[in-house]
């Protein structure tokens, strides 16, 4: 008989996303008549098509495979030079990083996932409450958490609160951590944090012997010019960061799936016999094993991102999702609504109203606006009383949710 991985028993409910699109689904079918009214502000999906550039370099990309002179097979697991060498140059210029220690992928979900092949057992895991769900489910299903509590937090892991008392940017802890995940600008709260702040996460990490893995997703969402955009742009970190990035929010690939990790090569991790090893060499081997690398089409249609052309064009999407932020974040303080986030970063993150929880505020948007958002409480306890609104969706739509979102507000006492 074979077993199973008994740790996934310990998951307290579905991913987040497709539960969501459960009960959006079972909505519609008991109400066929306003089915058709409902907006999707759930899931941060990006919604507009692809920047121009892209989609000349994808063809050109489909178009050599097309010719036996020009055909690839498998490329290099870590990504074809041409690419990690435009994200060296265009996204880390000045910051020491070099092309080698930039790992291509098909996603920042999976990447912050497999990253904890390479970790051992017993590391004590930091993670911010609220926070984005993947960060604490891979460590339940890699045996890293005993199980939950009512609250649905997990044994084992240390919970860094984030709140509106600390601007939603998690402080150091005093307690040790070995590895520690952030994310800036945030998923869900849209918080970023200064160049202080992450200075503090820094000597905290190498006053501990710890590992930051910083999840820089969003960072093309950064509006404020003092703002890093990258954990490197801090002291220190190149002995103990890792960093994830995607196209998926900025080139609009959520479809079409690619992105990267960077790992100098001098981090280190310790061995079980107490010798010091680079996490770069363990990656590397584990990309190499378990992965055939991106597409070339793929590849070539991210490198068009850092294109001039490429460049504008994602300008153009950004200011677009933001223009999208700033209507639903004007919408939610004038109905009397705490707001926070959506300035840096294309989520907005809204107190509920009083006496409605956040589930309770997802069924109330839906049943009586039609409108998908996503319930604070789905990102842990810590998120408990708000709700996330994405930013991602057509102008229309926004205007649209805006309206019904007053409307609802109007009808509802008292808040
Ligand atoms: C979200 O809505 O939180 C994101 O779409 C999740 C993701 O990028 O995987």
């Amino acid at each position: 008989m074979a077993t199973i991985n008994a740790n996934f028993l310990k998951l307290k409910a579905g991913y987040l996303f497709p539960e969501i699109a459960r009960r959006v689904k079972a909505y519609s079918e008991a109400n066929p008549d306003l089915a058709a009214r409902i907006i999707r502000c759930g899931i941060g999906d990006v919604t507009e098509p692809l920047p121009a550039a892209v989609v000349d370099a994808m063809h050109a990309g489909v178009a050599a495979m097309a010719v036996r002179e020009t055909f690839m097979g498998y490329g290099p697991e870590q990504g074809y030079e041409f690419l990690r060498q435009a994200i060296v140059e265009h996204q880390f210029a000045g910051l020491g990083i070099a092309a080698d220690e930039v790992f291509i992928s098909d996603g920042s979900k999976c990447d912050t996932g497999n990253i904890l092949d390479i970790f051992g057992p017993g590391n004590v895991i930091a993670i911010t409450d609220p926070v984005y769900p993947v960060y604490v489910d891979t460590n339940v299903m890699a045996g890293n958490t005993g199980e939950a509590n009512a609250r649905g937090a997990y044994a084992g892991l240390l919970y860094l609160p984030c709140n509106a008392a600390n601007g939603f940017v998690a402080d150091v802890p005093r307690e040790h951590a070995d590895l520690i995940y952030l994310c800036f600008p945030n998923n869900p709260t849209g918080a970023v944090a200064t160049r202080e702040q992450l200075a503090a996460w820094v000597a905290y990490a190498r006053a501990n012997d710890a590992i930051i893995l910083f999840d820089a997703a969003y960072e093309a969402f950064i509006q404020d010019p003092a703002i890093p955009h990258s954990i490197f742009e801090i002291d220190g970190a190149r002995e103990c960061a890792i960093e994830f990035r995607s196209f998926s929010k900025n080139g609009g690939f959520t479809g079409v799936r690619c992105a990267y990790v960077v790992i100098p090569q001098t981090v280190t991790g310790h061995s079980g016999a107490g010798g010091r090893v680079p996490l770069h060499q363990l990656w590397s081997r584990r990309h190499s094993t378990k992965f055939n690398g991106a597409s070339y089409p793929v590849q070539r249609a991210a490198a068009a991102v850092f294109s001039d052309a490429g460049k504008a064009q994602v300008a153009a999407l950004i200011a677009h999702y933001m223009g999208n932020a700033k209507l639903l974040r004007e919408t939610c303080a004038a109905v009397g609504l705490p707001v926070f986030g959506g300035v840096n970063a294309p989520y907005v993150w809204v107190g509920c109203p009083q006496g409605v929880d956040a589930w309770g505020m997802f069924d109330k948007m839906l049943a009586e606006a039609q409108v998908v958002i996503t319930p604070g409480a789905g990102f842990g306890a810590g998120g408990e009383g708000y709700f996330r609104i994405s930013a991602f969706n057509s102008r229309a739509n926004v205007e649209e949710v805006c309206r019904r979102l007053k409307a609802l507000v109007a009808h509802a006492h008292p808040y």
